[in-house]
């Protein structure tokens, strides 16, 4: 049987003034881990939430932390996360001078190391530390906001992927991240996906919780 498949609903669009309801939702629901979007302002066009926000979710979370980091010099952050929680650490290639750093110190601090890709970089930036990293996140629209529209260049990214990896015998995990719905999902995981991350078609469905389950059902059908 092949390994199961993945959702992760961004905490992004969820109902900010009743987190703990909306995180309670994900707990109950089919969803797999949570996905956290960090924001500064400065890497991409917007602020999102930060520590003291995520330490608040993670009183009331119980699955794995996703956290995808869209900050300049992320290294300056790395164990204050591993400290919060988080179980995947996400870092921007482009925000990385020293990548292979980056990942070692990630693992050091006993995270998962993920690394994520916006639409104009390509693949071959990691062609010499995919083996080093556990999960690459291709970014489906320009980062910094929810509710974009997917990127359809994305699909043939995630095949150059999956052939990087799999030429080198990696078991890296490829995530896809922006305008995620149920019209592009099987498309997705056809083409080598793992983990889809979903915020708007999750948090603005009129039941999330069961669009979680079926969104989950069509992608480990
Ligand atoms: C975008 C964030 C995404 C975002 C996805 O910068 O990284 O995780 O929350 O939201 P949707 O699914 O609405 O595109
Ligand atoms: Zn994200």
């Amino acid at each position: 049987m092949r390994d199961k498949k993945l959702v992760a609903p961004s905490m992004l669009a969820a109902d900010f003034g009743n987190l703990a309801s909306d995180i309670d939702m994900v707990n109950q629901s089919d969803a797999d881990w949570f996905h956290l979007d960090v924001m500064d302002g400065v890497f991409v066009p917007n602020i999102s939430f930060g520590m003291a926000v995520i330490k608040a979710m993670a009183k009331h979370t119980s699955k794995p932390l996703d956290v995808h980091l869209m900050i300049v010099d992320p290294d300056r952050y790395i164990q204050t996360f591993a400290d919060l929680g988080a179980d995947v650490l996400t870092v921007h290639v482009e925000a990385c001078t020293h990548l292979h750093r980056s990942l070692q110190s990630i693992k050091a601090a006993g995270m998962k190391a993920g690394v994520a890709l916006n639409p104009h970089t390509p693949v071959s930036d990691l062609s010499h530390t995919i083996a080093d990293i556990d999960l690459v996140c291709l970014m489906s629209v320009n980062p910094g906001f929810g509710g974009q529209s997917f990127i359809e260049a994305t699909y043939q990214k995630v095949r150059e992927l999956r052939a990087l990896i799999d030429a080198n015998d990696a078991s890296t995990l490829i995530e896809i991240d922006g305008g995620v719905t149920d019209q592009n999902a099987t498309q997705l995981i056809d083409a080598g996906a793992d983990v889809l991350v979903a915020g708007s078609y999750v948090f603005s469905a009129a039941d999330p919780s069961s669009t979680i389950a079926s969104l989950s059902a069509q992608i480990n059908s």
